[in-house]
């Protein structure tokens, strides 16, 4: 008879989980390697639909809650009333990767089956969660910031991707507005939160280090500035008698670069997207809008960058005869890990062998929703390259492994 084995020696079926990464990679897949499933899109439902079936041939109880965002459980805990979350996001940014979300999805489900397999009866459930629109192509870790009862009704009212896409998205998948914020959920039914991510930066490639324990995830600001001046003729308005908004963005777009590379070093800023309008070769742009997201792990230096970047962009506009108008999105706060989960992460990774580096995340997670709710840590692997939110994102596959055996391995070490 073959021996069960101590709990301390349990691995994951690396082929089973290989067909799971792959079976999701090849949902919304794209030419290039990639996945294309913004939140809620076609691609992204039908990851769900994936998600339902694949947890229920687990032999799991699944869930979807007001949210749309979707848990599968295991009852194998003495305490029934509370569960461990494992997991991450099946939504993708737009041409994006097959690892960045999906790789914790399929983990989580495979440490869920590995355990069941075993017979473990631990101290609480163990649930795999698939948060909705962790990315933010709708309003940004909309899930789990429903999940901890932190949404506000003005993300849902402006939201970063425009309200018609949130509603239209909504219908897609049966969810409603006043389901968003019925998904609340009671702390006392969480043990804490786990997630296995790609780091989605150089770190720990150049150390040649396989596990980032991660200490806090950064915060996160966005808004979106429109700069107005007066639309033209191209061809006959003097060059000095321009109210070019184009050059109004232009302008905030290099000082931006400049305040945060001399006075901000630990932060960084991004304007992600630019719309000049009427947009035409012959018309001097009487519109520029512009999406600016900027990051910092420390909540007053995210306080004080906010400040100097608003203040440029009056300062820019001025100095361009412009107005510009600044329109809130959206503010997740950084969130330092629990130090229980890193303990849980480091014990369990010295146990497999690994070495560990202790690293921040400079991309945001559903782990700094939950941070408030419950102890929750976050579990790096190495990212070629750094590459990421590109369909050239890219993890060795024994990297994952080892993450995903990690992954259990700290569920199993941490004592809820
Ligand atoms: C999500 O991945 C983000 O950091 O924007
Ligand atoms: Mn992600
Ligand atoms: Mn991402």
């Amino acid at each position: 008879m073959p021996s069960i084995p101590l709990p301390k020696d349990l691995r994951i079926n690396a082929a089973r989980f290989l067909a799971d990464f792959e079976a999701l990679a090849a949902i919304g897949s794209t030419q290039d390697g990639g996945v294309n499933r913004p939140a809620l899109s076609e691609a992204h439902l039908q990851s769900r639909v994936w998600f339902r079936e694949r947890a229920e041939r687990a032999g799991l109880v699944v869930s979807v809650d007001g949210a749309g965002s979707h848990f599968a459980r295991l009852a194998c805990g003495q305490n029934p009333e509370r569960s461990l979350l494992l997991g991450s996001h099946l939504d993708s940014v737009p041409m994006g990767g097959r690892f960045d979300g999906a790789l914790g999805v399929a983990a989580a489900l495979e440490v869920l089956e590995t355990v069941r397999e075993a017979g473990l009866h631990l101290p609480v459930d163990l649930e795999a969660v698939d948060f909705t629109d962790e990315e933010g192509t709708l309003v940004g870790l909309l899930g789990s910031a429903a999940l901890a009862n932190h949404l506000q009704p003005a993300e849902i009212q402006n939201p970063r991707g425009g309200r018609q896409r949130l509603l239209d998205g909504l219908q897609r998948a049966g969810l409603s507005e006043a389901g968003l914020f019925q998904a609340g959920r009671d702390p006392a039914s969480l043990a804490g939160y786990l997630e296995l991510h790609i780091e989605q930066g150089p770190r720990l490639e150049r150390k040649g280090i396989p596990v980032g324990v991660v200490t806090a995830i950064v915060g996160i600001v966005s808004y979106r500035l429109v700069f107005e001046g007066r639309a033209n003729h191209a061809g006959t308005t003097p060059m000095d008698e321009r109210c070019d908004a184009g050059l109004g963005a232009a302008g905030f777009m290099l000082a931006a670069r400049q305040l945060v590379v001399q006075s901000f070093p630990e932060c960084v800023v991004n304007v992600g997207a630019l719309k000049l309008e009427p947009g035409a070769f012959n018309i001097v742009p009487g519109r520029a809008e512009l999406a600016l997201e900027f990051r910092s792990a420390d909540q007053q230096t995210l306080d004080q960058l906010q400040q100097a970047l608003l203040a440029l962009a009056e300062r820019e506009a001025r100095a361009a005869g412009l107005s510009v108008t600044v329109v809130f999105l959206g503010r997740h706060e950084p969130a330092p890990m629990h130090p229980a989960m890193r303990q849980a992460i480091g014990r369990a990774a010295a146990d497999l062998g690994l070495v560990t580096l202790d690293l921040p995340s400079g991309a945001g997670h559903d782990g700094q929703s939950l941070a408030n709710l419950c102890p929750t840590g976050m579990i790096f692997i190495p990212s070629q390259a750094g590459i990421s939110h590109s369909p050239h994102e890219f993890s060795a596959w024994h990297d994952c492994v080892n993450g995903v055996n990690l992954l259990l391995q700290a569920a199993l070490n941490f004592n809820p």
